[in-house]
């Protein structure tokens, strides 16, 4: 196992109507900016929720946040923040609000000309405007982390960023939320939290049996929990389960001690710039592809994979590999999300060379060994068509 440090410092409040504990999280004397999507929270009831917690609280709203958080909308909402002495953040929504909350909350505090230095430069933030979370959509685990992707149309990139300063105060995660949440992200949900897990989990042995037990449990529990979700989202027990292990996935847990990938989320950011792709549906583009382009270097954890979520006991190594990716690749199916790029788009010719030409430029090189060179991102998204 290598060595690792871990400090999380989120506040979790877990369970049913937990939403009205936000008053006692949020100072008395905060001038607060609520930030919402594109107002889903005003139809399902979770804004008026929110507001009768506030009652007492200085309150300024900003909406409109879209999915793949965009540059230019969170720059009006920095205008407001500084025009409106704005102390704390509250971000009521899925990833794309929390990421963009995020962005928020470091670009306040950024005294540099242009906040969009903070992805192209990787400018950690050690400490932005303080904010909370309350949960709408379970996925990313941004709630739990201190990571964000942000967007930007003008240039079609997408970008990541992060910094100890960027973990929320407190995250609201209520798993009743869940019965207004569409099929398909439902579905994305499970596929993106399935997928991190696949990122901190499938490189190579490195003798940390626990980690790999605490990131198989997600899956399992992932895998058990998907039918119950997608068919009666109002099952608390599924709706509870699948949102605590979409929290688990991806708040630094399972990476400690652990090398990691992430080649497969690089790639597909990639393909939501270009193409506007959902986040988790690139994921389940590029998953096969990457596998079997790598096989050789991961095919010892694909079998334990095979063996352990998939119960796969027959055969070699490598046929235990394979036959892991072929199920992982029917369980995205089945969640009914497609994996093929040809799938979502007929203008792909030229995609892989310009995800290689933009990596290039990037001076990338991906993969737990940072071996993963751009001519290879190239022929593995290739391998995606
Ligand atoms: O905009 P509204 O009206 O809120 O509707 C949203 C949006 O259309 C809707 N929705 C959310 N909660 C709902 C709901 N509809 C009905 N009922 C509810 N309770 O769902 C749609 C998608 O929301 P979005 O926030 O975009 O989805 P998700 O949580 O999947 O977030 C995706 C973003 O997160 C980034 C992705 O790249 C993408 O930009 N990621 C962030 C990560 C992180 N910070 O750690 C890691 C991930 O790998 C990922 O990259
Ligand atoms: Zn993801």
């Amino acid at each position: 196992m290598n060595n690792f440090e871990f400090k999380n410092p989120t506040k979790i409040i877990f369970g049913k109507d937990t939403i009205e504990k936000l008053k006692e999280e949020i100072p008395t004397d905060a001038k607060v900016l609520l930030l919402y999507g594109g107002g889903s929270i005003k139809k399902n009831g979770i804004y008026d929720q929110v507001k009768t917690a506030l009652t007492d609280i200085d309150v300024t709203e900003f909406g409109g946040i879209p999915a793949n958080p965009e540059y230019a909308t969170l720059m009006d909402a920095l205008e407001v923040i500084k025009t409106k002495n704005i102390t704390y953040l509250l971000a009521v929504g899925g990833g794309s609000v929390i990421d963009g909350t995020k962005f928020l909350s470091a670009a306040a505090v950024y005294d540099g000309d242009t906040p969009w230095d903070i992805l192209t430069k990787n400018i950690r933030t050690e400490k932005g405007l303080p904010f909370g979370t309350v949960l709408t959509l379970p996925a990313t685990g941004s709630e739990m982390n201190s990571g964000a992707v942000i967007t930007r149309e003008e240039t079609k990139e997408k970008l990541a960023m992060g910094g100890p300063g960027l973990f929320p105060v407190f995250s609201i995660l209520d798993p009743q939320v869940i019965t207004s949440i569409p099929q398909r992200q439902l579905a994305n949900g499970l596929t993106d939290a399935f997928t991190h897990v696949l990122e901190q989990y499938m490189t190579y042995p490195i003798g940390a049996i626990l980690q790999d037990r605490f990131a198989e449990s997600i899956l399992q529990t992932l895998v058990e929990v998907a039918p119950t979700v997608l068919k009666d989202p109002t099952n608390y027990q599924a709706a509870s389960n699948f949102m605590w292990s979409c929290t688990m996935a991806l708040n630094g847990l399972i990476q400690k001690g652990v090398p990691g990938d992430w080649a497969i989320h690089m790639m597909g950011h990639e393909l939501t710039a270009l193409f506007g792709i959902d986040h988790a549906r690139t994921l389940a583009i590029m998953t096969p592809s990457h596998y079997k382009y790598n096989f050789e270097s991961k095919k010892e954890k694909l079998a334990q994979y095979g063996e352990r979520i998939w119960n796969i006991s027959e055969g070699s190594t490598d046929d235990k590999a394979y036959e892991a990716i072929a199920k992982t690749e029917a369980f995205f199916h089945e969640l009914g999300i497609d994996t093929k790029l040809s799938d979502y788009t007929t203008d792909y010719e030229g995609t892989a060379e310009e995800v290689a030409k933009r990596f290039k430029a990037r001076d990338w090189k991906l993969g737990e060994r940072q071996a993963l060179m751009p001519e290879d991102a190239e022929k593995i998204v290739k391998m995606a068509y």
